[in-house]
């Protein structure tokens, strides 16, 4: 009987020993006590184009970035065009299974070699403009008519390689080629907040892509702060959610924030099983900078954005699911809750990012004020700034 019920724990997943001690935490707060305070970030962080290309440079650029679901390389074979902070980049996954990243320009005359998005299962990738074929390594094999290159050496046009790892569940690239991405530039802690939640075992069940009229961080901000959930969201997620205390806890440069779910919750309901703790706590996580993971007790949500200049964001939203798809009401209630997750986020979130882009665009407030509520806000602004005025960082 012990035995079973051993065993039942062990072949469960265990919760991360932070989200464990996050939700303890929240269980022995007064659900009803949220501390005041103010702070303010300013208005120039949405507005200005300088420090949009510094932010670009000194964190896009140098630190290893998320930026794609390991289940969109489902197999040897699988490759994936995408834009990271306006770079084009091709990621594969090679006949050993690894994932691979290449800066998404044919070694010929620097065509594209893929459009944007596109994704699919071949063992070569060939570009549209003359047909030169690179293996899913990066190899050129093929040069249509290669005797009319004279002194040729096909070894000299590989594609060119980014550092790459899949952890957590994700992919993580550097654009600049001398940083390394391995667990401890990526971040320990996250990582295995990542595996305890199995973003790596879970399928993708939607997604989606947005385009935003507005400064990447003001998407971040959204997932940073509940005040505005019950509000904003007052015809979606509202029933969910009522105003209550979070726990904001920064992992390395990343965030995690702990709330509770409407029902409230107490200590009893504080599991060391994934499962049953993701019941009564949502987690949700900035992967620095710019990638959102947001957990509930039936899917999770993952989103990617991409700045593209100061007042542009792209936007790439999946959600997340367990289980085969071979469960009809399981299905149904994903496909539910997907839809009320794309209005949420897509029409209300989003949304809500443009308006303040449109209004920080009038000039009239020099800074934006935030409450006891919001600061979760400030924390991320605060690592922003860290690692915009540290001259060469890296990671930490
Ligand atoms: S530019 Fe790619 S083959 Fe010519
Ligand atoms: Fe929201």
């Amino acid at each position: 009987m012990v035995d079973d019920a051993v065993m039942g724990m062990a072949e469960r997943r265990r919760a991360s020993a932070g989200q464990f001690d996050a939700a303890v935490l929240l269980s022995e707060m007064d659900a009803g006590a949220i501390d005041a305070c103010t702070s303010y970030v300013s208005a120039e962080a949405y507005l200005s184009p300088q420090l949009f290309a510094q932010e670009k440079s000194r964190i896009f650029g140098k630190l290893p970035i998320a930026v794609a679901s390991a289940k969109e390389l489902p197999q040897p074979g699988s490759y994936l065009s995408i834009d990271i902070a306006g770079l084009a980049v091709v990621l594969t996954r090679n006949k050993a299974g690894e994932v691979k990243a290449f800066l998404n320009a044919c070694s010929h005359r620097g065509a594209r070699l893929a459009e944007p998005g596109a994704s699919e299962c071949a063992l070569k990738i060939s570009c549209p403009y003359h047909a030169w074929t690179y293996n899913l390594d990066g190899k050129l094999i093929g040069v249509p008519r290669q005797e009319l290159f004279t002194d040729f050496d096909k070894a000299a046009y590989s594609l060119k390689a980014l550092p790459c790892r899949e952890a957590g569940g994700l992919v993580w690239v550097s654009l600049d080629p001398d940083v390394a991405v391995d667990d401890d530039s990526i971040g320990r802690e996250l990582i295995g907040d990542f595996d305890a939640i199995g973003l790596g075992d879970m399928r993708i069940f939607r997604a989606q892509n947005f385009e935003v009229a507005a400064n990447w961080k003001l998407i971040e901000d959204a997932f940073l702060e509940g005040y505005h959930v019950i509000r904003l969201h007052a015809k979606t997620l509202a029933r969910f959610f009522v105003d209550a205390p979070q726990s904001i806890e920064r992992i390395g440069r990343h965030l995690r924030q702990s709330s509770g779910s409407r029902r409230g919750f107490n200590r009893a309901d504080v599991s060391p099983v994934w499962d049953e703790l993701r019941k009564s706590v949502v987690y949700a996580y900035i992967a620095f900078p710019n990638v959102v993971v947001v957990t509930s007790p039936a899917y999770v949500s993952l989103m990617f954005t991409s700045p593209v200049s100061a007042d542009r964001t792209y936007i790439r939203y999946m959600m997340m699911v367990d289980g085969k798809g071979d469960v009809p009401e399981q299905e149904s209630l994903y496909e539910r809750s997907y839809a009320l997750m794309s209005e949420a986020f897509g029409n209300e979130d989003f949304r809500a990012a443009e308006l303040s882009q449109k209004g920080l665009e009038t000039g009239a407030l020099k800074a934006l004020t935030l409450g006891g509520m919001e600061q979760g806000v400030r924390r991320f602004h605060d690592i922003i700034e860290e690692f915009v005025h540290a001259e060469g960082a890296t990671s930490r």
